[in-house]
């Protein structure tokens, strides 16, 4: 099959490019580089360096790559970025997916996964929620999400094609930006392995369900390429796709100093890492948010398989290994 990733030189997108090619199909990428990298990508995969606002652009990457399935993952998604330029964010996250919607409806795409979120979508929830949780989102990323879907369901409708939106809990994993203001697990590494102190918000009890990269990635493969006759043309099929399984920060922060910590010592480098810092907390903060991949499971055949504690240590090696400071 030939596969479109949009946003494939990012952190999921990198890890939904390689298992796809390990899978045997041809994947080429859409990405304007804003936070991806080239280094994301495996050898020999095209890339297309173009804005998904450019209705041109996406038109002109589309007839080079003429993809039967499309896995949309490109979008503005810093939550306090919304918050301060909600029309970049609508543009990016709303704009930018209709100009992908309208290329893949033209060239009879089959189907068209797209990068939704539980954490946005579902807010405050103290038990792992189903996707029959009424949407409540209250960032304009949020507010763009929940569009987003609507805009999946009506192109399905409209054209025919097969279209899942997968709500990601809270992905970690090697790759991902620790540059960012969220990404907790790589801000995290980052300032551990430099052997500085991680900064907790508040009191640290702000429980979220990490779920791992590559697994999220194979998700995505397979709600794209596996014969799935719960996923039928011309509806939306959304699935939770994460543990149902929570830590807080605090709890996070003691698993990430224990998987630096293995990794200097391995280096020879045996001196105590910095307690945490407490910094204040960040207003609007949720207490709790889990997802229930229940359904996923049914549908995909999907589970997550990386437990948190070794996909902390995978990614603590990561970091290691790749000094992007
Ligand atoms: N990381 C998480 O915890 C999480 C949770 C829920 C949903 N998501 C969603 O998953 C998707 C991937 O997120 P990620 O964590 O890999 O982030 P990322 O920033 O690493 O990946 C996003 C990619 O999209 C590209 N991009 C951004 N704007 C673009 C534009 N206008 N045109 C073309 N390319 C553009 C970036 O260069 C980058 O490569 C996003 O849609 C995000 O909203 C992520």
């Amino acid at each position: 099959m030939n596969v479109l990733v949009t946003g494939g030189a990012g952190f999921i997108g990198s890890h939904i490019v390689d298992g796809l090619v390990a899978a045997g199909h041809r994947v080429e990428v859409l990405d304007d580089l804003s936070s991806g990298s080239r280094d994301n990508l495996p050898a020999g995969v095209p890339l297309h360096v173009a804005d998904i606002v450019d209705p041109a652009a996406v038109a002109r990457v589309f007839e080079a790559a003429r993809p039967d399935l499309i896995c949309h993952q490109a979008a503005q998604m810093s939550v306090s970025r919304s918050v301060r330029e909600p029309r970049f964010d609508a543009e990016v996250n709303c704009i930018g997916l209709i100009n992908v919607l309208e290329s893949a409806a033209r060239h009879r795409c089959r189907r068209v996964v797209f990068a939704s979120s539980g954490g946005v979508l579902y807010g405050e929830v103290t038990s792992p929620a189903p996707e029959t949780t009424p949407a409540n989102p209250v960032s304009p990323y949020g507010i763009t999400k929940w569009v987003g879907e609507r805009y999946l369901q009506f192109f399905a409708a409209e054209h025919g094609m097969a279209t899942v939106a997968l709500r990601y809990s809270n992905v970690y994993g090697p790759r991902q930006n620790p540059h960012g203001e969220a990404g907790v697990v790589a801000i995290f590494c980052k300032k551990l392995l430099a052997g500085e102190p991680a900064r907790i918000n508040g009191d640290g009890r702000y429980v979220r369900d990490y779920v791992f990269g590559p697994d999220v990635a194979r998700a995505n493969v397979l709600a794209l390429t596996a014969d799935l006759p719960g996923v039928v043309p011309g509806t939306l099929t959304s699935l939770n796709i994460g543990t149902g399984t929570g830590a807080d920060v605090n709890e996070l922060e003691a698993m990430i100093r224990g998987a630096v910590a293995a990794v200097r010592s391995r280096h020879g480098r045996n001196a105590p890492l910095p307690p945490p810092e407490n910094g204040p907390a960040r207003p609007g903060d949720l207490r709790s948010n889990l997802v229930d991949a229940t359904r996923a499971s049914e549908v995909l055949g999907w589970r997550p398989t990386v437990a948190l504690a070794e996909g902390l240590s995978q990614t603590a090696e990561w970091f290691a290994a790749h000094d992007r400071s």
